[in-house]
């Protein structure tokens, strides 16, 4: 089917392109023993995240949405030895998950999680020393985005990339009048983007293990 071969061709550049290794690998394991859901960006999505980093040479990332770290540690390889990563997560279990594969990949010194809701506690990052980021990703609870979105746009300076996932959901993105799961926010999120002329962006849809999705990408002017 169209599902297996998609499948198998995530496989296959894992397999080539080096993708997976033996820490992205202990991550999943974890969350899935842990009893967490399987929402964790492809492995291939974790690299394009970390090579976003890398090419723009981001000292300073922000994660919105840590779940269980695994995209947070594909990002903190982006760093440099003085970088530092703040990233968001609303559930208590999900946090302590993230502490610990965080620290187990080495980056307990760049990484900071902070727990709660985002939404209240987005504005402690000034307090902590951080001014603007150079890199976000927004991943979290679908119907903040707008919120999200307002957020980064705050944390932000000339030339601040924002990578956001989750924003294809399998085409009912484009379901005008919809009351389906999170997608009128998501909807929401694209129109503040589409009436903000500080952020020029694109949307990329993907296909692969994970399903059909999508993200959005961006960079203030
Ligand atoms: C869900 C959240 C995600 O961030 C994702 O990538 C896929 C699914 C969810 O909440 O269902
Ligand atoms: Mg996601």
């Amino acid at each position: 089917s169209k599902k297996d071969t998609r499948r198998a061709v995530d496989a296959y550049f894992d397999d080539k392109l080096h993708i997976s290794d033996e820490t992205t690998e202990a991550i999943l394991n974890k969350n899935e023993e842990e009893g967490l859901q399987s929402i964790e960006v492809a492995s291939a999505h974790g690299k394009m995240l970390y090579l976003m980093a890398k090419m723009s040479g981001a000292k300073t990332i922000l994660e919105i949405g840590t779940h269980g770290g695994y995209s947070t540690v594909w990002l903190a390889r982006a760093l440099p030895e003085d970088g530092r990563l703040a990233t968001f997560e609303a559930k208590q279990k999900h946090a302590r998950v993230a502490e610990e594969n965080i620290a187990a990949a080495g980056f307990a010194d760049r990484v900071e999680i902070f727990e709660g809701d985002a939404t209240k506690t987005l504005r402690v990052l000034k307090k902590r020393g951080f001014e603007t980021f150079d890199f976000i990703f927004i991943d979290a609870n679908k119907d903040n985005y707008p919120e999200y979105l307002e957020w980064a746009l705050e944390l932000s300076r000339s030339g601040t990339i924002i990578v956001a996932d989750n924003i294809v959901r399998k085409g009912r993105i484009i379901e005008e009048d919809t009351e389906r799961k999170n997608i009128p926010h998501l909807r929401k999120f694209i129109d503040l983007l589409s009436e903000d002329d500080r952020v020029e962006a694109t949307a990329v849809q993907t296909v692969g293990a994970k399903g059909y999705d999508g993200f959005l990408l961006g960079i203030v002017k």
